[in-house]
C-alpha cells in the first residue's frame, strides 16, 4: 500500500521554527511531525510514502534518508514547480501512486496529529463500497476547516464545505484520507484544491463517505494549537503506553523526557511538557505546558510556561518565559529577562524584557 503526504508550503503559521526547517520537521514530542506519520502508516503495512513539496526538498530528503532505513520504508519526492495546491500534487505523483495492485492510497496533511486509526479506516473503506473516505472530527470552532455533513449511520457525505462563514455542522475534515485510484482521474494537473474541487463533487455523487475519528486530533501547524496538540498527545500516551513518561516527585502530570536529557536538582516539571535529546535542564528549573527542543540549556531557576524552545537555545538564569512565547533556533535569553508572549527569530540575543506578545527580528 502507498501513501501521500502533502508536505507544501512556508508553514508560515508555525514561524519562527518553520525558519530553520520545513514544517513536517518540526519535532512535535521529541519526534519531527512526519516521522510520527510515518511511523504510523508503516505499522498499518504501507510500503512507501511519497513526500508531495514545493519548499526545501533537500533538506527533507537528507533527513529521511535515515530514516528510510531506521523504519524500512521507501520515502520519495514528488517535487512542484508551482505550489499545485491540496489536489495538484495527487495528479503531479500518478504514476508513483498507481499500481497493479488497484489499491487504495492514503492521503494525509503533513499538520495533523491524532492516534491515527489507519486500520479502522481501511476496515470502513472496504466496507462502504465509495470511491473515498475521509476521517472527520468534532470541533468548537468549524470556520477555519473544511466542514462535514454527513449521514450519522452509513457516513455517507451530503456536503463537504471548505471554510464555511455560516455555520454548516461541528464536524471537520481531519486531513486523512484513503482514496481509491479513480480519484486521481478527477484531479488534473494544475494548482487545485481537493476540499473545494473534488470532494465536493465525490460527495454530490453520493461517493464521498466520512468515518468519525476515534480518540484526539489536532491541526498543530499553529503555536497555540502545537500546544494543546501536545497536552492531547501525551494524555493519549498516558492511557496507551504510560511507561513512556516520566516519573519522580519532580514531575508534574505527562511529561516526556528524552532518555538523553540531564534533569538537575530541585526542578518542578510539568503538566504537558516535552523535553527534546540533549537538553540540560539546570538545579531549580520550572517548566510547565511546554516544548523544549534538542540541544537547549535552561539555566538555573528559569521558570517557562506555554511556550515553544527552539533547539539549541539557552534560557538564562532566573529567566521568566510565558505565554505563547516561542523561540526559533539557537536563541539566547539572558540572565534575568521576561518575555511576555515573544515569538523571536532564530539566532538572536534577548538582553531586554518583552512586555507585550510582539515578534523580534
Ligand atoms: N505539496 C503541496 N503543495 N502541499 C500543500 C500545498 C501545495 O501547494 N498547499 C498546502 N499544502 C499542504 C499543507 O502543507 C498541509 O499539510 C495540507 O496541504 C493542508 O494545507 P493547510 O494550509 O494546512 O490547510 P488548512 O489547515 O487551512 O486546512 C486543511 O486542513 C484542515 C485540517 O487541519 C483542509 O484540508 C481542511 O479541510 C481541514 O479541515
Ligand atoms: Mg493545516
Amino acid at each position: 500500500m502507498k501513501a501521500l503526504v502533502l508536505v507544501g508550503g512556508f508553514g508560515t503559521r508555525l514561524r519562527p521554527l518553520t525558519l530553520s526547517v520545513p514544517k513536517p520537521l518540526v519535532d512535535f514530542a521529541n519526534k519531527p511531525m512526519i516521522v510520527h506519520q510515518i511511523e504510523a502508516l508503516k505499522a498499518i503495512g504501507v510500503t512507501e510514502v511519497v513526500l508531495a513539496i514545493n519548499y526545501q526538498p533537500e533538506v527533507m530528503l537528507n533527513f529521511l534518508k535515515e530514516f528510510e532505513t531506521k523504519l524500512g520504508i521507501k520515502i520519495t519526492c514528488s517535487q512542484e514547480t508551482e505550489p499545485l495546491g491540496t489536489a495538484g500534487p495527487l495528479a503531479l505523483a500518478r504514476d508513483k501512486l498507481l499500481d497493479e495492485s488497484g489499491e487504495p492510497f492514503f492521503v494525509l496533511n503533513s499538520d495533523v496529529i491524532s492516534e491515527y486509526p489507519l486500520k479502522e479506516m481501511i476496515e470502513f473503506h472496504k466496507g462502504h463500497g465509495g470511491e473515498a473516505s475521509i476521517m472527520v472530527t468534532k470541533v468548537d470552532e468549524p470556520s477555519k476547516y473544511g466542514v462535514v455533513v454527513m449521514d450519522e449511520s452509513s457516513g455517507q457525505v451530503d456536503k463537504f464545505v471548505e471554510k464555511p462563514k455560516l455555520f454548516v455542522g461541528n464536524k471537520i475534515n481531519a486531513g486523512i484520507y484513503l482514496l481509491n485510484p479513480s480519484v486521481l482521474d478527477r484531479i488534473e494537473l494544475r494548482p487545485t484544491s481537493i476540499e473545494k474541487e473534488v470532494f465536493p463533487k465525490i460527495a454530490a455523487e453520493k461517493k464521498l463517505f466520512a468515518m468519525v475519528l476515534p480518540g484526539f486530533w489536532m491541526d498543530i501547524g499553529q503555536p497555540r494549537d502545537y500546544i494543546t496538540g501536545l497536552r492531547l498527545y501525551l494524555d493519549s500516551l498516558r492511557k496507551k503506553s504510560s511507561s513512556k513518561l516520566a516519573t519522580g516527585s519532580h514531575i508534574v502530570g505527562n511529561v516526556l523526557v528524552d532518555e538523553t536529557a540531564k534533569i538537575g536538582e530541585g526542578c518542578l516539571i510539568g503538566p504537558d511538557v516535552a523535553i527534546g535529546p540533549g537538553c540540560v535542564v539546570e538545579p531549580g528549573v520550572r517548566l510547565s505546558r511546554c516544548t523544549v527542543m534538542r540541544g537547549v540549556r535552561i539555566k538555573k531557576h528559569a521558570c517557562i510556561s506555554s511556550s515553544i524552545i527552539g533547539w539549541h537555545s539557552t534560557v538564562g538564569q532566573w529567566a521568566r518565559v510565558e505565554n505563547m512565547t516561542i523561540l526559533g533556533e539557537d536563541v539566547h535569553v539572558s540572565d534575568e529577562i521576561y518575555s511576555n508572549g515573544g515569538v523571536v527569530l532564530p539566532h538572536k540575543e534577548i538582553k531586554s524584557s518583552i512586555l507585550k506578545p510582539e515578534i523580534v527580528m
